[in-house]
C-alpha cells in the first residue's frame, strides 16, 4: 500500500493505491522519447493527441523530443455505454492539418479494448501518411478486442481501474501527477 499524504485532500479517500508514480511515468517518458529520437532521426513528426486523456503524455512526451515535431489533436467519442465501447466511433474535432505525406505519431494515454484507436488507425491511414505509428503510454492487454500494432507502449497494467495522468472518471481525476487505481465503491456505485 503507497503513501498517499502527497495527494491532494479532496481525492485521497477515493483511492485505493498508487500504481504508477509521476517519477516512474517521467522516466519511462524519457525512454520512449529516446526511442523515438533514434527511430525518425533526420525526419519531422507530427504527433497527433487525442483528447482528452493524451493531454499530459503529448506535453511531457513534446518536451523530451529532439527531433523537430510539430502538434495536432482529435477529439472522440464512442457510442455506447460507459463501460463498453461499440467501436463506433465519432469524431468530435478533426485534425487541423492535412497528413499526407507526414511522418505521424498518434499518442493516447491508455489502450483498452482497442477499438478506439483501431478506428483512429484506419482513418488516419487513409489519408496516406507517410508512416503511422502509435505511442500509448498505457495498455490492458487482457482486455484488447482487436489486434493493434502499438509501436511503442509505456506500461502493460492489470485490469484494473486507473485515474489520473489524463485519465478521468466522470471527468475527475485526471490533473493528478500519480496514476492511482479507485476503490471499487467509487466507479461500481
Ligand atoms: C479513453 C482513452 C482511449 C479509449 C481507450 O478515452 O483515452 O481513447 O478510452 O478505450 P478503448 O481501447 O476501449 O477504445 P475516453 O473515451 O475515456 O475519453 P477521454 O480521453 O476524454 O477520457
Amino acid at each position: 500500500m503507497s503513501d498517499l499524504a502527497h495527494i491532494p485532500a479532496p481525492f485521497r479517500d477515493d483511492i485505493d493505491d498508487v500504481v504508477l508514480t509521476a517519477e516512474q511515468i517521467s522516466d519511462r517518458l524519457t525512454e520512449l522519447a529516446a526511442e523515438v529520437d533514434r527511430d525518425y532521426a533526420g525526419r519531422e513528426l507530427l504527433i497527433v493527441g487525442v483528447l482528452k486523456g493524451a493531454i499530459f503524455v503529448m506535453s511531457d512526451l513534446a518536451r523530451r523530443l529532439h527531433v523537430p515535431s510539430s502538434m495536432d489533436f482529435m477529439a472522440v467519442s464512442s457510442y455506447g455505454s460507459a463501460t463498453t465501447s461499440s467501436g463506433t466511433v465519432r469524431i468530435l474535432k478533426d485534425l487541423d492539418t492535412d497528413i499526407e505525406g507526414q511522418d505521424v505519431l498518434l499518442v493516447e494515454d491508455i489502450v483498452d479494448s482497442g477499438l478506439t484507436l483501431d478506428y483512429l488507425f484506419k482513418n488516419l491511414r487513409s489519408r496516406k501518411p507517410a508512416s503511422l505509428e502509435v505511442l500509448s503510454l498505457l495498455t490492458k492487454p487482457s482486455r484488447r478486442e482487436v489486434d493493434l500494432p502499438l509501436r511503442y507502449v509505456g506500461f502493460e497494467i492489470p485490469d484494473v481501474f486507473v485515474v489520473g495522468y489524463g485519465l478521468d472518471f466522470a471527468e475527475r481525476y485526471r490533473g493528478l501527477s500519480d496514476i492511482v487505481s479507485l476503490k471499487p465503491g467509487i466507479y461500481a456505485s
